[in-house]
């Protein structure tokens, strides 16, 4: 991963979701400039999402200032599109999310493959506006839309020995031309353990600002922890696996002494190479104090009571 640097200026070219099929709670956002002969840059401003509906408000959302939703599509890490900052933004258009399912095995009594327009209908869709803290010092207000992880659980039977919780990333070198770089050991899978995944504020994100997800920031559905490092969070999932053992991760394997398993923000403990104390929100410009368990300590520091949090970084 790189240190951290400031925001590299709005990638020009934002590519429009491609148009699939509607549901109950899609309909197809009428922006008049998108039909406009437009230069690329109002191209890149009109050529929005389609709109979510029928969402609903959350109690677990923050009351702060949204990061502008140029910040948060054209400045990011998936790495499978590229290394920079803004290749997600280039280059997710490649990706194709329908048809799309998710693989739901392991320690479970049966596994199962759902459509994604099945997940879509598990429960209401909520708007959860939570903080984002990437591990190389910036971090943004996003209002995520999604289905509580543990919407999964009342449709799945786990076995007795399920104890953690895999989260696997498409890797497909056709659409996704780094998965054939081996910097990461793809596919990118990360895990959290099975009583985080069910905390409430668990989130497997299918929108954000208002519409479906921009392919750059993991359509068709990702996953949202906001009391740990951004990097936990897999985007554009295709399995979920449950597990007895602490599984390695994708960056636990490549780099285990910067990245732990626990990955909760925590500015007391360093990264190797640089202070976790301060972060900078995307489209500011002076820092701010990052908080412990990005400011979610109280919903979450029980689940981690009497671990020394130094060594379970
Ligand atoms: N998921 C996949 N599959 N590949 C990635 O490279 N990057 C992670 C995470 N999920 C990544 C990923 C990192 S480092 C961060 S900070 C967040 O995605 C960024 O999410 P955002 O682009 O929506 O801000």
């Amino acid at each position: 991963m790189k240190t951290p640097f400031f925001p590299t200026p709005l990638p020009s070219e934002i590519t429009p979701e491609e148009t699939f099929r509607r549901r109950r709670q899609l309909v197809f956002a009428s922006f008049g400039l998108c039909t406009a002969a437009a230069t690329d840059l109002t191209l890149a401003a009109s050529s929005r999402g389609e709109k979510l509906v029928d969402v609903r408000p959350s109690p677990f959302s923050i009351d702060e200032k949204l990061t502008p939703y140029e910040s948060v599509t054209g400045y990011g890490n998936f790495y499978e599109f590229g290394p920079d900052k803004d290749s997600p933004a280039k280059h997710a258009h490649r990706l194709r999310t329908r048809p799309w399912t998710i693989t739901v095995d392991g320690e479970v009594k049966a596994a199962k493959t759902f459509a994604i327009e099945d997940v879509l209908k598990w429960a209401p869709l909520e708007e959860r506006i939570y903080r984002l803290r990437c591990v190389e010092g910036w971090s943004a207000v996003v209002p995520w839309i999604g289905i509580p992880f543990a919407e999964l659980l009342k449709r799945i039977d786990i076995t007795g020995n399920a104890k953690f919780v895999e989260f696997w990333s498409l890797a497909d070198p056709e659409q996704m031309p780094y998965v054939r770089v081996p910097f990461l050991d793809w596919p990118y899978v990360e895990a959290i353990r099975l009583d985080e995944a069910k905390h409430p504020l668990t989130l497997l994100a299918i929108g954000m600002y208002g519409e479906v997800m921009p392919k750059q920031n993991g359509a068709p559905i990702r996953l949202v922890v906001p009391w740990k490092y951004g990097f936990k969070g897999a985007k554009s999932i295709v399995r979920i696996r449950f597990v007895e053992k602490q599984p390695e991760t994708v960056w636990t394997k490549a780099a285990p002494d910067e990245y732990g398993f626990y990955s909760n923000v925590n500015p007391d403990v360093p990264h190797k190479r640089w202070s976790q104390s301060h972060e900078r929100r995307l489209g500011e410009f002076f820092k701010r104090k990052t908080l412990p368990f990005n400011g979610y300590a109280e919903q979450v520091a029980g689940l981690y009571a009497g671990m020394d949090l130094r060594k379970n970084f």
